[in-house]
């Protein structure tokens, strides 16, 4: 049989792995995909001749990424160019030019997948996306395939690789933030823009991703609730570990009475859960299914070749399929695109969940009663309070609270009312903070 063709976009850090991965295991993988497959066409802008494994196999190589996808010799398209644009123009274009997508673009699935997927489902072509979440991890194939049978209750996950291992490494080696991100780009984990990283955006991407593929809805990464790890200070990491608590940047998805949670933010969570050990650039994804219970997915989130690892099998899965109907194939969402629900995503004010507060206060008799009280008034109960001892010559004092499952709105409240209190100095620390029991 004629060997498949692929238009490879992009020869970056996951562009080069993807090379090398094709070229390294190509006898293997043609004897799973049942074909040969060879990248008979490349674009990229810059690339690196001594980085990249392979190459010399690639049958051509320009900067022209449209004359690629105008190509009518390649059959499936890899996009690894990143970004919105010209990454949704040339999926666009590929797809109407009768050609399969593999994209690693969590950015573009997120925004745009659901104008993509319409597109590719009129046209009869595949666009499969494993590698724009969690890298190498399958957690796609596992929640459309693998957990089919579950009603899914929630899912919890470490989704940015680079956020992780700033976190780790501040915990473990009392390393400065931007010391340990600037490593984090040199070894090609962070995103193009690293505020994507730090500040939550390509995970609140990847959940918003994971959200729809759980629940049948359809993608709304606008409604996604994003909070960063750049404000997360060592004292809030070392009391949490006094605690018993280790703080993850999390990705919720849940499945609650009024609607669907949707939340990215730094999490409290107990230190003996599996997922609390996960460090480094390392990502893990807590499923929890009706029938089946918490199932947990690890591996590398990030890098050349863990993420090449998820391009290349969805190519596998491409080429596979290639000669089958269009309307039995995995659905690009795991439900039927008719089936998809307008559930409401819940707004983070309407999100239950318990808090982690640290606030300054005068070490005084009666200002703990004070601050209890107003928690008191707004339904808030206390789990657990600490008070750091003073530091010489200090009149004002650390107090740490945990508190039992409360609805945000609530929270804010208090939290105002306790600010604007002359015995509370400074800014209220405020960790949400997750049993994720199964
Ligand atoms: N910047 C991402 C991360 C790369 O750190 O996880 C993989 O999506």
């Amino acid at each position: 049989m004629e060997p498949v063709n692929i238009g490879l976009l992009g020869l970056g850090t996951v562009g080069g792995g993807t090379v090398t991965v094709l070229t390294r295991n190509a006898a293997e993988i043609a004897r799973r995909a049942g074909r040969d497959i060879r990248i008979s066409h490349a674009a990229a802008r810059a690339y690196d001749p001594e980085r990249i494994e392979g190459l010399d196999g690639i049958g051509r190589i320009s900067d022209d990424a449209f004359a690629v996808v105008d190509d009518p010799e390649v059959d499936i398209i890899i996009e690894l160019i990143g970004g919105y644009s010209p990454a949704r123009e040339l999926v666009l274009r590929a797809i109407a030019n009768g050609k399969h997508v593999v994209t690693a673009n969590k950015a573009l699935i997120a925004l745009h997948g659901n104008e993509i997927f319409a597109a590719a489902q009129e046209r009869g072509v595949m666009v499969a996306f494993e590698a724009a979440v969690a890298g190498g991890i399958p957690i796609i194939k596992a929640l459309r395939e693998g957990l089919a049978a579950n009603h899914i209750e929630w899912i919890a996950g470490i989704i940015n690789g680079t956020g992780n291992f700033i976190l780790t490494e501040m915990r473990d080696k009392g390393r400065d933030f931007a010391e340990v991100l600037a490593e984090a780009q040199a070894l090609g984990y962070a995103e193009a823009d690293p505020t994507f990283d730090v500040e939550g955006i390509d995970a609140a991407h990847k959940l918003t991703i994971l959200g729809s593929l759980a629940f049948g809805i359809p993608l709304q990464f606008d409604k996604t609730f994003t909070e960063g790890i750049s404000r997360i200070e060592a004292q809030d990491v070392a009391y949490a570990a006094e605690l018993g608590y280790r703080i993850k940047h999390l990705g919720i998805a849940r499945r609650a009475a009024d609607g669907i949670e949707l939340r990215v933010h730094p999490t409290l969570i107990p230190h003996r859960r599996l997922i609390a050990n996960v460090d480094g650039v390392m990502n893990a994804v807590l499923v929890k299914g009706d029938a089946v219970g918490p199932t947990l997915y690890y591996g590398a989130g990030a890098g050349a070749l863990p993420t090449a690892s998820a391009v290349v099998a969805d190519v596998v899965d491409v080429v596979r399929a290639l000669t089958t109907d269009p309307n039995n194939r995995v659905p690009h969402l795991a439900f039927q695109p008719t089936e998809l629900e307008d559930t409401p995503v819940l707004p983070m004010e309407e999100v239950e969940t318990a808090y982690y507060l640290r606030l300054t206060a005068l070490d005084r008799p009666g200002v703990m009663a004070g601050i209890a009280g107003i928690l008191g008034e707004e339904g808030i109960s206390i789990e657990a309070i600490k008070q750091k001892e003073p530091v010489a010559g200090e009149t004002h004092v650390p107090l740490i609270m945990l508190t039992h499952q409360v609805r945000e709105a609530g929270m804010n409240r208090a939290l105002e009312r306790i600010s604007a209190l002359d015995v509370v100095q400074g800014e209220i620390v405020r960790i949400r903070m997750e049993a994720l029991a199964g």
